[in-house]
Order: C-alpha cells, then sequence, then structure tokens
C-alpha cells in the first residue's frame, strides 16, 4: 500500500523550510519527504506564557504542581497544546535554572581558579559549591571525586581512555550487557582493540531484562571491568547495582555505572552501591546541557593518568615534561563549562528540594499508568519486562505498533496531536537487533509530566494508528 501523504491537505508536511528526510518501516508504505522544523522555533517564541506561578497549592499531583516552574511547557505545537514525552532524551529546565544561568552571566561571569578579582573569586565558589552539590546529590564521600565532563559520555570515554589504556592488556575482558547504550559500548570497543581487550556481551532474559544469572556467570578472574547501565533508557528495567559491584569486586574487577536514566529520577547513593566510577548528564536532570559527571573513588582516580592536557590540570610544566595536579583538577583540561556547572548545582537544589523519594514514587505511579494504558492500543508490542510488584520500571515505554513505522507515529503525533515523543534506536542499536527490530517508538515522562498528559498522548496515538490502520 502506498500513502502519499501531501494529498492530505490539514497534515502539515511539505514546507519549503523543511531539512531533514524521514525513512520508513517500509519504503513501498508511506513516503513523506520532509518534516517541517520553523514552526516549533516560532510558536515556543510567540507563546511562553510568561506568567509563571511558583508554586500551586493543592495541586492534584506532583506534575500539577511542579508545571508551572517549566516555561517551556506552556506552549502550542503545530495548533496543539505541547505535550512533551521525550524526557529520556532530555529533560526541560525550570525557571530556577534558566535564573541561575543568567545570574551567572549578568552578575559574575568570569574564569575559574585563575583570577584573584572578585568576579574569578565568586565564580570559582559557585563552580565548586556545584561540585560539592553534586557530591551530596550521590552521596560521594569526598567532592574531589566529581569530575566535570560536557556530558555522560564524554565520562565515560574519559574512564575508557585514562584507566582503560592504563589498567587493561591483552585478554583481559569487559562484560557489557546488549542493553547499553552506544556511549557505553563505542568507547570499549575503541579501548578494547587497543590493548587486545574482549568485549563479552550479557543478552536478555525471557522477560526482556539483562540476564544476571549469564551475567554472574560471565565474570571471571579475566574480568577487569563490568559496564552496565542503572536504568535502561529502551526497556526501562532497573538494573540491581549493588549485586553486581559484589561480584566483579570478588575477582577484582571495577564498576562503571551508566546513571543517566537512574540519577534524574531517584535516590543513587554510590557509597551504598559501592560503584567504582558511575556517569550522569545534567540535561537530563533539569540542568543545562554542555555539562555532565563523572564519579571515581578517590584512590581509583588518583591512580589515573590525564585525560586530555592543557591549562587546569597541570601542577608544574617544563619544556621536556610536566606534572599533573590532584583529581578533580587533573582531569578537567582547560575552561570548563562554567554557568553549566552553576546551572547543574540549581537543578539539584531545585530537585532536592522536591526530593528524590517523592519524585521517584510519583513516577512508578506515572509510568505504570501509562504502561497500562498503552496496552489498550491495538496491535501494540512494548518492550522490557511488565511491571509487577516484583518488577519496577522507570516511567518509559519503548514500543512498537504493527505495520506503522516508528518514525511516522512520532511525526504525525508531533504535526496533528503538538505530542513529543522519540522514534529510532535510541543509541541502542544492538539492543534492537537483539530484539529484531530496527527501532522503536519511546515515550519517556518526568515528574512535572501529568495522567492528562499520558490520556493525551494515548488519544493521539489511537487517532494516528486508525488513520494508518484506514489505508490497510
Ligand atoms: C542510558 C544512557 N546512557 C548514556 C547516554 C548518553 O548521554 P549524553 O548524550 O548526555 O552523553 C544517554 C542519553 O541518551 C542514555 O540514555
Amino acid at each position: 500500500m502506498e500513502v502519499l501523504v501531501p494529498k492530505f491537505q490539514s497534515l502539515k508536511f511539505p514546507s519549503p523550510s523543511c531539512c531533514c528526510s524521514i525513512t520508513t518501516w517500509n519504503s513501498s508504505y508511506l513516503k513523506i519527504g520532509f518534516r517541517r522544523l520553523s514552526s516549533l522555533s516560532v510558536s515556543a517564541a510567540s507563546k511562553v506564557n510568561e506568567a509563571v506561578v511558583e508554586s500551586v497549592i493543592d495541586s492534584p499531583s506532583l506534575g500539577h504542581s511542579t508545571r508551572p516552574h517549566f516555561p517551556i511547557l506552556h506552549q502550542e505545537v503545530n495548533g496543539s497544546k505541547l505535550v512533551y514525552l521525550d524526557n529520556a532524551a532530555t529533560s526541560q529546565k525550570p525557571t530556577a535554572v534558566l535564573k541561575a544561568l543568567q545570574n551567572y552571566y549578568e552578575g559574575y561571569n568570569s574564569n575559574v581558579h585563575r583570577g584573584i578579582h572578585f568576579l574569578s573569586a565568586k565564580a570559582t565558589d559557585e563552580y565548586e559549591s556545584a561540585r560539592r552539590k553534586v557530591a551530596a546529590f550521590i552521596n560521594a564521600s569526598d567532592s574531589r571525586e566529581i569530575i566535570f565532563t560536557r556530558n555522560a559520555t564524554e565520562a565515560i570515554n574519559l574512564v575508557a581512555y585514562s584507566w582503560g589504556l592504563s589498567n587493561l592488556k591483552s585478554g583481559d575482558e569487559i562484560i557489557v550487557t546488549v542493553a547499553e547504550h552506544h556511549s557505553a559500548i563505542v568507547p570499549w570497543q575503541l579501548v578494547a582493540q587497543k590493548v587486545g581487550a574482549v568485549l563479552k556481551f550479557v543478552n536478555l532474559n525471557q522477560d526482556e531484562v539483562p540476564d544476571l544469572d549469564n551475567l554472574k556467570q560471565v565474570i571471571s578472574r579475566k574480568t577487569k571491568l563490568v559496564v552496565v547501565h542503572h536504568v535502561s533508557n529502551v526497556l526501562a528495567s532497573v538494573l540491581p547495582i549493588r549485586e553486581i559491584t559484589h561480584w566483579a569486586h570478588d575477582v577484582g574487577a571495577k564498576v562503571l555505572v551508566d546513571a543517566c536514566q537512574s540519577v534524574p529520577h531517584m535516590i543513587v547513593d554510590v557509597q551504598n552501591l559501592n560503584v567504582d566510577f558511575l556517569v550522569a548528564s545534567s540535561h537530563k536532570m533539569c540542568g543545562p546541557t554542555g555539562i555532565g559527571f563523572l564519579y571515581g573513588k578517590i584512590d581509583i582516580l588518583s591512580s589515573m593518568p590525564p585525560f586530555l592536557g592543557g591549562g587546569e590540570m597541570i601542577s608544574d610544566v617544563y619544556l621536556d615534561h610536566s606534572t599533573y595536579a590532584e583529581p578533580p583538577s587533573r582531569f578537567e583540561a582547560g575552561t570548563p563549562a562554567i554557568g553549566e556547572a552553576i546551572g547543574l548545582g540549581a537543578a539539584i537544589d531545585y530537585l532536592s528540594g522536591i526530593g528524590m523519594q517523592t519524585i521517584h514514587d510519583y513516577e512508578v505511579e506515572l509510568g505504570t499508568y501509562l504502561y497500562e494504558r498503552l496496552l489498550s492500543v491495538p496491535n501494540i508490542r512494548i518492550y522490557g519486562p511488565a511491571p509487577s510488584e516484583k518488577v519496577q520500571r522507570a516511567a518509559l515505554c519503548s514500543f512498537n505498533v504493527e505495520n506503522v513505522h516508528p518514525t511516522d507515529l512520532a511525526t504525525f503525533l508531533d504535526q496533528q496531536h503538538g505530542v513529543a515523543i522519540r522514534s529510532g534506536h535510541h543509541c541502542a542499536q544492538p539492543l534492537h537487533r537483539y530484539l529484531g527490530v530496527s527501532a522503536s517508538a519511546r515515550a519517556s515522562l518526568y515528574f512535572y509530566n501529568t495522567k492528562e498528559d499520558v490520556d493525551n498522548f494515548i488519544q493521539a496515538l489511537n487517532d494516528t494508528v486508525n488513520f494508518f490502520n484506514s489505508f490497510k
């Protein structure tokens, strides 16, 4: 069957300002050439609700009480009220974070650790205070254990190139699951190729979660590192990190946890989990883009060589060699993302003000609601474990609807209903291959979402599926 979308005038597809083509499930099934990009920015600029209420008393839910703190949510997209369900890709930012960035650039923009003047001292204080906030947020025992990076990806690369190159040798094994994000696979492929180490992949079990029995089995004396996600960005599954670190430490291996999808949504305590390394990105936890962090146990960080060379990371520089600063400076070469780190500190203040347990409890309820409502959509396949008393899912669902390409779904939801979801492989191609699909659609929630958002999404999804089915 072939549907040529431009026949439907009400669908706002081809536009002179377009620039990206959309691939389809089956190229003979649907041909949508272009997607309009200009509408978002225009309506975003004009329709942001200026009068954001600071707090709402007697709100029916956490979503209702916090939504007013996020100006971007109060706009129309493509003629419909925006429903933002792409939080696993990036979260929105509350006014408190926007103000922190503005205060920095308006009030004390200056370089850190270098100047003795007032502005530089203030910027340095705030930057280092942000580091302490991150440390306290994940219960690190020492703020020197927090390295600011550009994002989680850079944090993993830092460990791969610094710790990996100096600790891995030919025949050593790195255990990874098939459900890892590309940023937790590719750096290890690169380093393994250099040193002759071997990557061993753990598959999923019947419940569509990484097979822990298999993980336990493959950990051996050859294992030098276990790299696992805390919460899967596709399956929504949650791994028992404490147990995994126990198994790894038993054979003297280190554990790196990709906490991109857990730190924004639940209490994460690095001492309790006993992880060696943990990474996360600010932009997924209400903070600015361009900043993330690596947590590493101080004795391990102290033993690691620099990742990048330049200013800030040295102790003394001679013509023929240099000596290096102690962590964290050793790993923060050059001028860091100062305003962004301060913005991340403000995001942590904001999240802590609500309480991570409150956020988590609300998301468990909302995520279950999303899962159950999605099950009512005909011919849907939701990936990952079913929620139950024993199995807790994160508040996201990756799914496919029979005979409809996820990108077509996402495009219609956006263009016709103002619903923002993600489609594609979500930087987890090996996992999608394992699941036997090339792509999926993903709706991911945050604490500022409400049941009405979910209801609007489900209604829009049913409309969209009916639209496609009408051409069968
Ligand atoms: C589980 C997981 N790991 C790693 C990343 C990479 O994060 P970033 O692109 O911010 O480095 C993401 C982002 O999508 C993620 O969801």
